[in-house]
């Protein structure tokens, strides 16, 4: 049995770093595991300029400890009058890296998103000449559609549009949580891949309701059936260069997730890594952990590979109930259960 894995530092290629206080709370955390992260645009109000990612990126090289190594990554909030030279000047400068397509409504401080992918066209047909990544949320927000469909149901109505009116644009489905996703993503070109969180690969929809509401499992997309998971299982863990690790990771405060209508989101920074070793470790894959983790990634974004190395080690410890950070109490993914491997 293997007791330790060194790899090359991972990246985490979706996160909420968010603002000012809770910035200051969460950035450590997400730094000392992590050489560069995609930084989520969803701030109130978003990011949607690149004068408001550089102003953003400074505050989070502010937030850091001294001497962190750590890159943000920004990315462009889409709206539906998203400004295609802004953009695109934002990305040769070095500012923007992607650009985020949140439907209308569909999560956390989406009110301002894009309410149909029609709008954005001109945007997104300039990132495709460009080389630019759109990263998408997949969900439908029609309120006719069941909550736990709605994620298959926008690959039939929006992404099977959208690649076939851009075959070369780079996307990245965001957190996928459905077989369906990985069929669509798997089906796809070499320009379409997706990120995979550890709790989407841990958890399904029962771990909502175990015993009573459980909020704290709680996030978007909403977490699907078991043969869900263990098809995400399987995706993470083939060794396809098309998934890649992104936590979203996504704290709230204790009382704005237990509360009688609690915020989505499962902060999972803390302990992310040796989230996902544990079930690289369950699924007999620890050699394809460093692929998932810290290759795939880079790859697909076209950035080199992080040249300093992790090192996971088999001991188990009980992940704490709560973390409190500065004036925040934070609950963290796995709060309360043992987890088998931590970082040395
Ligand atoms: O659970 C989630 N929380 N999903 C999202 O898409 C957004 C995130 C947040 O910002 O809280
Ligand atoms: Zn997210």
């Amino acid at each position: 049995m293997t007791d330790t894995i060194t790899i090359r530092r991972p990246d985490d290629w979706h996160v909420h770093l968010r603002d000012g206080a809770m910035l200051e709370a969460v950035a450590p955390f997400t730094a000392k595991q992590f050489g560069r992260a995609i930084i989520m645009p969803n701030l109130s109000p978003p990011v949607t300029s690149a004068a408001s990612a550089a102003a953003y990126r400074d505050r989070i090289m502010a937030a850091l400890p001294a001497g962190s190594g750590f890159t943000p990554l920004m990315t462009c909030y889409l709206t539906d009058d998203a400004d295609a030279d802004d953009i695109a000047a934002g990305h040769a400068a070095g500012i923007f890296t992607a650009a985020k397509l949140y439907p209308a409504n569909a999560t956390t401080n989406s009110a301002h998103g894009v309410t149909d992918v029609a709008h954005i066209m001109p945007v997104l047909e300039r990132m495709q000449e460009i080389g630019m990544p759109l990263l998408v949320h997949g969900e439908v927000t029609d309120s006719d559609i069941d909550i736990f469909d709605r994620e298959a149901v926008f690959i039939e109505r929006v992404m099977k549009t959208l690649i076939g009116a851009l075959p070369d644009l780079k996307v990245v489905f965001e957190h996928i949580t459905t077989e369906q996703a990985v069929r669509f993503v798997d089906s796809c070109g070499p320009n379409v891949a997706a990120t995979i969180t550890p709790h989407h690969l841990h958890i399904n929809r029962n771990a909502m309701f175990a015993g009573g509401i459980r909020p704290h499992a709680y996030c978007l997309p909403v977490a699907k059936r078991e043969i869900h998971r263990l098809a995400l299982r399987k995706a993470a863990t083939s060794g396809s260069p098309k998934y890649f690790l992104g936590t979203d990771s996504a704290p709230h405060e204790i009382h704005a997730k237990e509360s009688a209508c609690g915020c989505a989101g499962i902060f999972n920074a803390p302990y992310a890594l040796e989230s996902y070793a544990a079930v690289f470790d369950e699924e007999g894959a620890l050699d394809r952990l460093e692929g998932f983790a810290s290759e795939h990634g880079p790859n697909f974004y076209g950035l080199s590979l992080n040249e300093d190395k992790v090192t996971l080690a088999r001991s188990s410890a009980v992940i704490p109930e709560n973390l409190a950070v500065a004036d925040a109490t934070l609950v963290p993914f796995h709060a309360g259960s043992e987890l088998n491997w931590r970082i040395l």
